[in-house]
């Protein structure tokens, strides 16, 4: 299916992969709205587009806030959710409670009732791409709190799959990805980070945003797709 003059909502296309989604999508020919709560980055994010898309001040772990986006925008042929929640990261068995619930409910719940508050404006044989996150498709160490959250999120998108068809329902599940994500990084702490995962990955490297927005597109446009996790990790589940 051709991309041009569908509508698309971009839940957290203000930076990284939602951001690179947004640009391909509106070089497709998309019709491309983007949300985030911070109106400086939405204004650099629409610029770094040629303008080519409009941005909504939004807070996906706000119903008030996505009622008021989705009354807005009043009609979608696709919603992505790219949006992040602070990371419930570390070892299981010293991860407080409090951080893993505070995960679920941004990030889980902020999914779950943004997908709710746009069904109303969905075209109902549309689609809908979650982005989960490998930790939750291969057993790493100290990734139980990604895994629960991003894990939740998939199993959702199955049954919703088959519960809100014909909309089609997808996950992308990324691997490590260089973004904004991991600015507040030292740089000397997140250089090794970077390296020791490239290292151990069969395609030697790790992802960039646009890796993930190839997914975003295809699954997007693709009218065969519904139900499925695509992993973009660069070998994640078949670490060297
Ligand atoms: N980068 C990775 O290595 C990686 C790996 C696996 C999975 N993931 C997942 O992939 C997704 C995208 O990650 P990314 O690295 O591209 O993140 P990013 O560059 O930090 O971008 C996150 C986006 O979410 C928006 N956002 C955050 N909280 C929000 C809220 N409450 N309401 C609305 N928008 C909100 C941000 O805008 P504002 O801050 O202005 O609100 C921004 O547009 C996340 O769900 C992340 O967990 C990332």
């Amino acid at each position: 299916m051709s991309i041009a003059n569908q509508r698309i909502l971009i839940i957290g296309g203000s930076s990284g992969m939602g951001l690179a989604s947004a640009s391909r999508l509106v070089q497709a020919g998309a019709e491309v709205f983007i949300t985030g709560r911070d109106a400086a980055k939405l204004d650099a994010a629409v610029s770094s587009l040629d303008g080519k898309a409009m941005s909504i001040e939004a807070d996906f772990t706000d119903p008030a806030s996505l009622k008021a986006l989705m009354r807005r925008i009043g009609r979608l042929d696709h919603l992505v959710l790219a949006a992040a929640g602070p990371a419930a990261w570390g070892p299981f068995a010293q991860l407080p409670v409090e951080a893993v619930r505070i995960a679920l409910h941004t990030k889980l719940v902020g999914y779950w009732q943004s997908l709710q508050a746009a069904l109303p404006i969905l075209r109902r044989d549309g689609s809908v791409v979650f982005m989960t996150g490998a930790a939750s498709r291969v057993a790493m160490n100290g990734t139980a709190g990604l895994a629960a959250v991003n894990g939740g999120i998939t199993q959702m998108a199955q049954t919703l799959a088959k519960e809100l068809a014909p909309l089609r329902v997808n996950v992308v599940s990324p691997g490590l990805v260089d973004t904004p994500a991991y600015d507040g990084m030292p740089a000397e702490a997140k250089a090794g980070m970077f390296a020791g995962a490239a290292r151990s990955l069969p395609v030697g490297r790790t992802g960039v945003p646009d890796d993930i927005a190839q997914c975003v597109e295809m699954l997007v446009g693709n009218t065969f797709a519904t139900g499925m996790v695509l992993d973009i990790d660069g070998g994640a589940r078949t670490p060297l």
